[in-house]
């Protein structure tokens, strides 16, 4: 071998030569440039998705096509332990929703990479944080330490978990790359001995022992604290590639002036924590959660601005990041008791997804990013060469990161406000360094919070972009390269290629000024230079040197998707079909001529397809009348969704029960549970005994109905404290009379209530109390004193004498009712949390197939309740939506001013919506197909807890639907009967 050749293959090797791996595989490995799989480096774009939030597994798929079509090539998941296990010992991966391996088939499907997130905790604003709710009485030990009952009851999940994710691994033919062990534990002493460090130890060798080879993870909670990195003061605990978290927005959702700055800090940061790793986002932010009483999404404009994704997503990338998940890039619903208390019912998130699974401008401006990483392979290891204010450029408005590509002369220039927040436009000119010199581009202007990419020495094929200041949103190779640049309408573009001095172009839209200028710089390099200014919608030109380009606006590039022909998740220049004007493209493959795509579609429109040779347009499955352009492009025309009508039928003709005859003294609570502990493993000690918490008696979701019993007519008053979390409440009856309620409060997670008896009579023996409390969730962590194990229902309940001998009025006895069941998971397909103890509720009546018919007939809105109360109404419902449409429906509800009620939303037994009309926010809950049937049957109860004695009905009752979109999509394959078993005689848990 020459030694030419030799040094060339000595050179080749080195990125295999210096890359980490775990010892335990090497088709994933790192450096400090990215993650290297399978050999090739990749920059990671993923989105954070809670399968648990979205219970419909064909659904999966659809969200993951999203996911992909806004070039993402990676999801990251927190599988929650609470949503599998019911109680001890019992693991469900099988019921449809909880059938992950479903979940790891359609990512594969969709050509995505998997994160897996098993916890045990996860925080993630779900119920307990992801903990096995049966720990919440204190038998699962000390929580996220080394302590030995901890240990046993989390190593059954892992180990459960764990073997299902590693058969799922890229080293098995899978799609999990990278494998995360807890979430935001913050090493807080760096000591061998320490019990945060000896659980990190206990987690690794529990991952690995399940089988789970792949590098595993950790997320750090903000910039906190320095944890688990290898390379920092690395005493035991630390995994393969340290992660930092981040939600910087600083935003308020309706304030559009707050917050939006940037931290500048995130290369320094990981320079210090990480050096030998890549960058590492685990979670950076999506959206924001909203609280009870907070503002609800839609009015979320902060969050869901496309300028954000402009300015944070790209700011990342800039300073090296080479891992980034979105967090949450589709949020989803907390149904059925899946919240912690410091969320409702919706997770919508403001994400870049919606709830409702539409896409919002946020996601379609992250794919101008993710297309572009995912090409620019020059982006994939870089040197921070410089940045700062007035870096490269003549502003002091301006700051530049200046990324090189550690093996080409590749530049990576990102411009962008020194305030990211500032709403000024500013004109500028940058210096840019290129093989053939420096480089004046003296045209640039950010206005307002934009930031914009210029390359240099940017390889296209054989072909190489000199400069460009007109972003590149992707290239492709076909019969020869085609490359997409966009830029704000008005704002001007620059580029030139490197290779000939005199290339000329022909534009194929009039209302382009493109035009080429000869130039040159101080070395004898000449070069043309081409510069336009961006016209509305897209225009195409061709080179001389064979290369065709896109010059696009910003609407226009929201419609340019690029859909793969591999079903691998990196995806290369070669592999990709070119889509202009779409809704949605979910996939693209070439069959001889035609060119079929599959994808969805709102506005009847124009598409434009560059796919090499085809020269037929197939949409959806159907061939389309296609034409082809002068620069061999196709364009056809697709129909949109205006002239389908749907029509949603009114929700009448309810049936309506009472669903409160626990309050009849004479009510038979014989089979209910005795409440008379004495003691508890809870680190919160009762306030009064027995022992009330409804964790003891393994209760744990929903609402709880308590019946205590005391003698003597001495008593005045009781003194209740109730803990239901954030927002909860709860009512209480004396021999049948309210006696007193809490309305809930969304800043109180607990409340205490001394409650006058009044002028009630009251007998020698068996007066009884019944409280129904109400229930928002099990804590996270941070919320004290104990997380999780802060006790669910009351914590102390002490009668009030008339003189000052209270302390010895005491309950003969006390019986305590939850779901069905309680633990027992009666209805494993809607799982362990879906349900509460209210009576309806544990007899079925949310069940498809319950018999209502000797029901009086009563509506919710015209009668609703009088007085306190709780009533059920059900109705059933037909739709009949063509199977090629997608149409997100909702049911929005609403109350008159001063209603202080507790409202459920139960559709064909699933708890889709909680409404809390005196402390809100959320009045629309997005119900997903496969819930709610589109052909069909539905079942719809609305439960109504009236708190006061004013009574409660709904001013608004109503299906709508949030848009309409022709879909190529499958939805038509919805199981929607193995997701919804009917009623079954639950008489034995009156
Ligand atoms: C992070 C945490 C996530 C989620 C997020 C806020 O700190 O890791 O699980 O809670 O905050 O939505």
């Amino acid at each position: 071998m020459q030694l030419l050749q030799f040094l060339a293959a000595v050179f080749a090797s080195l990125v295999v030569v210096w890359a980490t791996d775990n010892g335990l595989q090497k088709i994933v490995t790192w450096d400090n440039g990215s993650l290297i799989v399978n050999g090739e480096r990749v920059i990671i774009m993923s989105g954070e998705f809670h399968y648990q939030r979205l219970p419909v597994p064909e659904l999966w798929l659809d969200v993951f096509q999203k996911f992909k079509a806004n070039g993402m090539n990676t999801i990251s998941i927190y599988f929650f332990w609470s949503y599998h296990s019911a109680s001890k010992g019992k693991y469900d991966f099988t019921t449809p929703g909880k059938d992950i391996q479903r979940l790891f088939d359609a990512a594969k499907e969709a050509g995505l990479y998997v994160i897996a997130r098993p916890g045990p905790y996860c925080n993630a604003e779900t119920n307990g944080g992801g903990f096995a709710l049966w720990t919440s009485d204190g038998s699962g030990g000390k929580y996220r330490t080394s302590d030995a009952t901890y240990q046993q009851v989390w190593s059954e999940w892992i180990a459960k978990i764990g073997a299902i994710i590693a058969k799922n691994q890229i080293t098995n033919g899978g799609p999990v790359i990278l494998a995360q062990v807890e979430n935001e534990l913050q090493e807080t002493r760096y000591d061998a001995n320490d019990t945060l460090v000896l659980y990190m130890e206990q987690l690794k060798t529990a991952f690995k022992e399940s089988g789970v080879v792949v590098p595993l993870t950790h997320n750090e909670k903000g910039f906190r604290s320095k944890s688990w990195s290898t390379d920092y003061n690395n005493v035991g605990g630390a995994i393969d590639v340290y992660g930092l978290d981040s939600y910087p927005g600083g935003m308020s959702c309706t304030n559009l002036d707050s917050g939006f700055n940037m931290p500048k800090t995130y290369y320094q940061w990981f320079h210090e924590v990480s050096p030998t790793q890549p960058e590492y986002l685990p979670e950076f932010e999506g959206g924001w959660f909203q609280p009870w009483n907070g503002y609800f999404y839609d009015q979320c404009m902060a969050e869901q601005s496309p300028e954000f994704a402009d300015v944070f997503y790209k700011g990342l990338v800039a300073q090296r990041a080479s891992l980034i998940n979105l967090y949450m890039a589709f949020g989803g619903t907390n149904w059925g008791h899946s919240a912690a208390p410091v969320v409702y019912t919706s997770y919508d998130y403001a994400a870049p997804l919606r709830e409702t699974r539409e896409m919002r401008d946020k996601l379609k401006q992250y794919k101008l990013l993710t297309l572009f990483t995912r090409v620019s392979k020059g982006l994939h290891n870089t040197d921070m060469e410089s940045n700062g204010t007035q870096n490269a450029v003549d502003s002091s408005a301006v700051w530049t990161w200046v990324l090189k590509d550690r093996n080409s002369d590749g530049r990576f220039y990102l411009a962008e406000h020194n305030s990211t927040n500032s709403k000024a436009v500013s004109d500028f000119a940058l210096t840019a360094r290129t093989s053939a010199g420096d480089v004046i581009i003296p045209s640039l202007q950010l206005a307002g919070r934009q930031s914009r990419w210029i390359v240099t020495d940017y390889a296209i094929g054989n072909e190489t972009l000199l400069y460009s200041s007109a972003e590149v949103l992707t290239y492709g190779i076909f019969d020869h390269p085609v490359i997409v640049f966009y830029v704000r309408e008005g704002q001007t573009g620059e580029f030139a290629f490197s290779t000939q001095s005199n290339i000329t172009f022909e534009a194929f839209d009039t209302a382009s000024d493109i035009r080429g200028i000869s130039a040159g710089n101080f070395t004898s390099t000449k070069y043309t230079k081409f510069i336009y200014t961006q016209t509305k919608g897209s225009t195409a030109v061709r080179f001389s040197n064979g290369i065709l380009a896109y010059l696009l606006d910003i609407p226009t590039a929201w419609t340019f998707f690029a859909p793969s022909t591999t079903p691998d998740p990196n995806v290369r220049p070669e592999q990709q079909v070119f889509v202009i004007g779409p809704y949605l493209v979910r996939s693209a493959s070439i069959d001889g001529d035609t060119v079929s795509i599959i994808g969805d579609n709102a506005n009847s429109i124009s598409i434009e397809v560059y796919a090499g040779a085809a020269k037929t347009i197939s949409w959806n499955g159907f061939e389309l009348a296609t034409e082809t352009t002068p620069y061999g492009a196709l364009i056809a025309r697709i129909a949109g969704t205006e002239e389908r009508k749907i029509s949603l039928p009114a929700l009448a003709e309810f049936k309506a029960a009472d669903s409160l005859p626990e309050i009849a003294p004479a009510y038979d609570d014989s089979r209910w549970v005795i409440a008379n502990k004495t003691s508890t493993l809870s680190p919160v000690k009762p306030l009064t005994l027995p022992v009330l918490f409804s964790s003891d008696y393994k209760f744990y979701t929903g609402a709880k109905i308590y019946r205590g019993y005391f003698s003597g007519s001495g008593v005045v008053g009781l003194n209740l404290t109730v803990q239901g979390g954030l927002a909860a409440g709860w009512s209480a009856w004396l021999n049948g009379k309210a006696i007193g309620y809490h309305p809930g409060n969304a800043s109180l997670t607990l409340t205490t209530t001394a409650i006058s008896f009044g002028n009630a009579t009251l007998k020698e023996k068996g007066n009884v109390i019944t409280v129904v409390t109400d229930y928002n969730g099990h804590d996270q962590t941070s919320t004290g004193p104990a997380g999780a194990e802060n006790p669910r229902g009351i914590l102390g309940a002490q009668l009030l004498g008339s003189a000052n001998n209270s302390s010895s009025l005491l309950f003969d006895h006390w019986k305590i009712q939850g779901n069905a069941g309680g633990e027992k998971n009666i209805d494993s397909v809607r799982g362990p949390m879906n349900e509460g103890g209210l009576y309806g509720e544990r007899l079925g009546w949310h069940l498809p197939g319950f018999d209502t018919s000797d029901w009086e007939m009563a509506n919710p809105g015209t009668e609703g309740i009088t007085g306190t109360g709780i009533r059920w109404f059900t109705t059933t419902f037909d739709l009949d939506v063509d199977e090629d449409l997608d149409v997100p429906l909702g049911i929005e509800v609403g109350a008159a001013g001063g209603t202080v009620a507790r409202v459920l939303l139960y559709v064909n037994g699933y708890q889709y919506g909680k409404y809390l009309p005196h402390i809100g926010p959320q009045t629309r809950f997005p119900i997903p197909p496969g819930i709610v049937n589109m052909k069909g049957k539905n079942t719809l109860s609305v439960v109504i807890w009236s708190q006061t004695e004013a009574g409660a009905k709904l001013s608004t009752l109503r299906l709508f639907e949030y848009g309409k979109y022709q879909s190529g999509f499958r939805f038509s394959k919805i199981d929607g009967k193995s997701l919804q078993p009917g009623w079954e005689d639950r008489s034995g848990y009156a």
